[in-house]
């Protein structure tokens, strides 16, 4: 009863004075230690570790945007051995404690934030970052990474190798659509565009080709330094460094754009002859696609063909499409396509990555017509012939999902449904689309309704109906005419 009671509770009393006391004296002291909150600014927070993509939601960060990228790499294929300095030009979009990177298979041995060491921790892809003092919101910054680690060939989630893949003499980097943490640290976003200078160190002998133009090359000490500078933002998935046994030659167009070719001397020579020819065309169809869709829109052009047999694929790379191989004259109008057709013009998200392989698609179609191949009506109606049942039609092109990014449905079902679209609001309207969707959103992000908002602006017709069947549910479509065996 009571001296039972006082025995039980009689032990609480001196704890909770212990523990008040402790509070009391721990306040003084963190407010000392930080700045503390400031009336009327936003407490210092961390960054997100996610940058919100609804495929990708661990890729990007949240909390500051990249402007710039300055990245010295070293890299000897024959150990595989990759080390670097990165060093980031940022500006805080919120009050950050910390903020992440996106930084995979590979490790920060520091990073320096203007010029202070900061403490972090790495796990899971993100190199989370705390600098000695917050950042303010609005507020520029640098970060300089020094990292390193031994690459290999990793794999996306259908399965294809992308990112910084090892080859036996050198690398073939393809980052899309996450890929670029494999090789440096970065907001790996394609909301988050920026510049970027890349110098890359390799063995004598060995050529280093990256996005933008070549500014010098030095060697010392067996390695020659090849540094390379892109001056129109890239999204990061565009960004390539892809080191082989590469032979450089530079040509102008009439226009006098540089166009800046690698090309594997490791292929065979009819191989090699057979690139050549091909390449040779890329002036012709970057006029083609300047009387479709408006100027080019960066400061160079070219290609990088490798002799590699892993990758199997080619990708947009930004002003220097790479190739696994031998590329077919379609995939070369494809790549050139993609540079107004998802790297000026880019989706925000990879859901719309559509936007990017559907219009590429139709405007390969259109290249392939215009030099005496089959008509994009042709095409269409090939497709279009296919039975319900046909893979084709099982994937909504407007939201194919991350394993089947690269479906068949995401390119030639895309490329069908904008010539449905040409189809049914005509020609002219269709041709004033297209060069308004490049111009109005060049440099920028979109999204499958802010293609749909245009078309209707353009034609003075309701669209919903006709891009929910094309684009976001799977199924046949009705071909409303379209089909020349229909009509
Ligand atoms: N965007 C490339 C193209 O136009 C395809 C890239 C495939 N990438 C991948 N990780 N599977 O054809
Ligand atoms: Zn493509």
């Amino acid at each position: 009863s009571p001296s039972m009671r006082s025995s039980l509770t009689g032990p609480a009393a001196p704890v909770t004075v212990l523990a008040t006391a402790l509070l009391l004296a721990a306040a003084p002291a963190a407010g000392a230690a930080t700045a503390g909150p400031v009336p009327g600014e936003p407490e210092p927070r961390a960054g997100s570790t996610g940058g919100g993509d609804p495929y990708f939601p661990a890729a990007g960060n949240g909390g500051y945007e990249v402007e710039h990228y300055d990245l010295d790499l070293v890299y000897d294929p024959a150990t595989r051995a990759l080390t670097g300095t990165a060093a980031l030009t940022a500006n805080a979009t919120e009050a950050l404690a910390s903020f992440s990177l996106d930084l995979r298979g590979l490790t920060a041995e520091s990073v320096h934030v203007d010029g202070a060491a900061a403490a972090i921790t790495q796990e899971d892809g993100e190199l989370v970052v705390t600098p000695e003092e917050p950042l303010a919101a609005g507020a520029a910054f640098t970060a300089t990474v020094r990292y390193g680690g031994t690459t290999g060939q990793p794999t996306d989630p259908s399965g294809a190798v992308y990112g910084w893949v090892s080859t036996d003499d050198g690398a073939f980097v393809a980052n899309e659509p996450d890929a670029a943490s494999t090789w440096y640290p970065v907001n790996d976003v394609p909301t988050d565009k920026a510049t970027y200078a890349i110098a890359v160190a390799v063995p004598e002998g060995l050529t280093a080709v990256a996005n933008g133009e070549l500014l010098s090359t030095t060697t010392a000490g067996g390695l020659t330094t090849w540094s390379w500078s892109a001056a129109d933002p890239i999204a990061s998935y565009l960004t390539t460094a892809s080191v082989g046994d590469y032979d450089l030659t530079t040509t102008t167009t009439a226009a006098g754009l540089p166009v800046i070719d690698a090309v594997d001397r490791d292929l065979d020579a009819t191989q090699r002859a057979v690139t050549t020819a091909r390449l040779s065309l890329q002036p012709a169809m970057i006029d083609h696609f300047t009387a479709l869709l408006g100027p080019y829109p960066f400061t160079s052009a070219g290609a990088i063909v490798d002799d590699d047999t892993v990758a199997g694929y080619a990708l947009e790379t930004q002003t220097r499409p790479i190739y696994a191989g031998v590329p077919t004259e379609s995939t070369i109008a494809h790549e050139i396509a993609h540079q107004w057709l998802g790297n000026s013009v880019t989706p925000a998200t990879w859901r719309d990555i559509w936007l990017n392989e559907g219009f590429a698609t139709w405007a390969e179609w259109s290249w392939d017509e215009a030099s005496g191949g089959p008509s994009v009506q042709e095409r269409f109606d090939e497709e279009y012939a296919r039975p319900e049942d046909d893979d084709l039609w099982a994937v909504a092109p407007g939201d194919p999902g991350a394993e089947d990014l690269f479906a068949e449905a995401v390119y030639t079902r895309g490329a069908m449904a904008l010539h449905a679209l040409e189809a049914r609001i005509g020609e002219e309207a269709f041709a004033t689309l297209l060069r308004r969707w490049v111009s109005e959103n060049a440099g920028a992000n979109v999204t499958t309704a802010d293609l749909l908002a245009l078309a209707e602006d353009v034609s003075g017709e309701q669209l919903d109906d006709f891009f929910t069947l094309w684009i976001d549910i799977p199924g046949k479509p009705d071909d409303g005419g379209v089909a020349s065996s229909q009509e």
